[in-house]
């Protein structure tokens, strides 16, 4: 349109058609950026509407004041349509947000997996709660030894048959790893006067691997020295302890073995936690056999015994004066009793569904 076509009428009739055509693109705007466009197209610097006011210019002085109302209404008029159809739009969002998937903000996070005790640590930690109750306190030694400690000062000599009764693992240097907990007895008692009342929990090493046998298993050695220390002692010592594992009806065996260091020794059987001392295993496996207990009914359990003089002797204690008594628990073998675990390798195996299930 050129400033000399220009007239009043032809100018309200293009504002008409300005409002006309907006309100209904408005109305049909399917979101705001579409709505946005509208307004643009209408309102913004080069928009439709601004290009007419800018042409009112070109009418007479007289006219002018009326195409301005006429604009203005207009003006008014679609910016009512664009407001109208933007809170619609914004109306329709929400109400699909809210129609939608729900999150349930006051449900439990779902959580980290938390890490526990290994099984092996809580039956540990169980026997050695029964001893410190019992009035023992707990002593600890290197599990890298010399031959001195680990042999020597409990009365096995180099070349004494009972050497044969520990494969043992040798490091350079004449060290070796310590094949029982036995030499804690030894350097407890070369560094405190007697009496005391001690176990000392830890790690061992023999050269076995089977179903029961690994070359890392665990024991818990006791010692007990004073004066008038005896055999009866070491009898009520260990079955109130088996029966507070085991229960109170635990049958419990004392019957005499030998160990070079404590004389005399004994091992301690408890009645098959498996088939109840029976002996008899499932029909057809086996033979019909307990396969826990072979058969026997019974269950060797433990070492034991009245220290010998000449342990004694070694570290300074007066035989004459003071007895005492030792003794050395399998950990595992009991852990795996308590547990009902027929393979002693899921202990050091890293299989999470085992371990989890403690
Ligand atoms: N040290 C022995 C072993 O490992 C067990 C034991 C400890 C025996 C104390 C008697 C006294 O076989």
């Amino acid at each position: 349109m050129t400033a000399g076509t220009v007239t009043l009428a032809s100018i309200e009739r293009e504002l008409e058609d300005i409002e006309r055509d907006a309100v209904v693109r408005a109305a049909e705007a399917a979101d705001a950026a579409a709505l946005e466009a509208v307004r643009v197209g209408v309102l913004g610097k080069k928009g439709s509407l601004t290009k007419v006011l800018r042409g009112l210019a070109g009418l007479d002085g007289g006219e002018r004041p009326q195409a301005g109302q006429v604009a203005n209404r207009v003006k008014k008029a679609v910016d009512e349509a664009l407001a109208v159809r933007r809170e619609a739009i914004g109306t329709a969002r929400l109400a699909a947000r809210l129609g939608g998937p729900q999150v349930d903000v006051t449900l439990p996070a779902s959580g980290q997996p938390t890490g526990h005790v290994h099984p092996l640590s809580v039956v540990m930690d169980e026997l050695c709660g029964i001893f410190l109750s019992l009035g023992f306190s707990i002593a600890e030694g290197p599990e890298v030894e010399d031959d001195f400690h680990n042999f020597e000062a409990l009365n096995i000599p180099a070349d004494h048959p009972a050497r044969d009764m520990q494969d043992t693992f040798f490091i350079e240097g004449g060290r070796l790893l310590r094949t029982h907990t036995s030499p804690v007895q030894v350097r407890t008692m070369k560094g405190t006067e007697p009496p005391l009342m001690i176990v000392a929990p830890g790690a061992v090493y023999r050269h076995d691997d089977d179903v029961t046998h690994s070359p890392m298993f665990h024991q818990i050695e006791g010692l007990m020295v004073g004066r008038g220390v005896t055999f009866r002692n070491l009898k009520a010592v260990l079955t109130e302890f088996l029966a507070r594992i085991f229960g109170p009806d635990l049958a419990v065996k004392f019957r005499p073995s030998y160990f070079p260091f404590t004389e005399p020794s004994a091992e301690v059987d408890i009645g098959c936690v498996m088939c109840r001392g029976t002996g008899s295993g499932d029909a057809g496996a086996d033979a019909g056999r307990c396969k826990v207990c072979k058969g026997t009914g019974w269950l060797e359990i433990l070492g034991c015994g009245m220290v010998h003089p000449k342990v004694f002797a070694d570290v300074g204690y007066d035989p004459e004066v003071y007895t005492g008594f030792a003794f050395g628990i399998g950990v595992e073998r009991i852990a795996m009793l308590k547990l009902r675990i027929d393979d002693i390798r899921l202990f050091y195996g890293h299989d999470m569904r085992f371990l989890a299930q403690f």
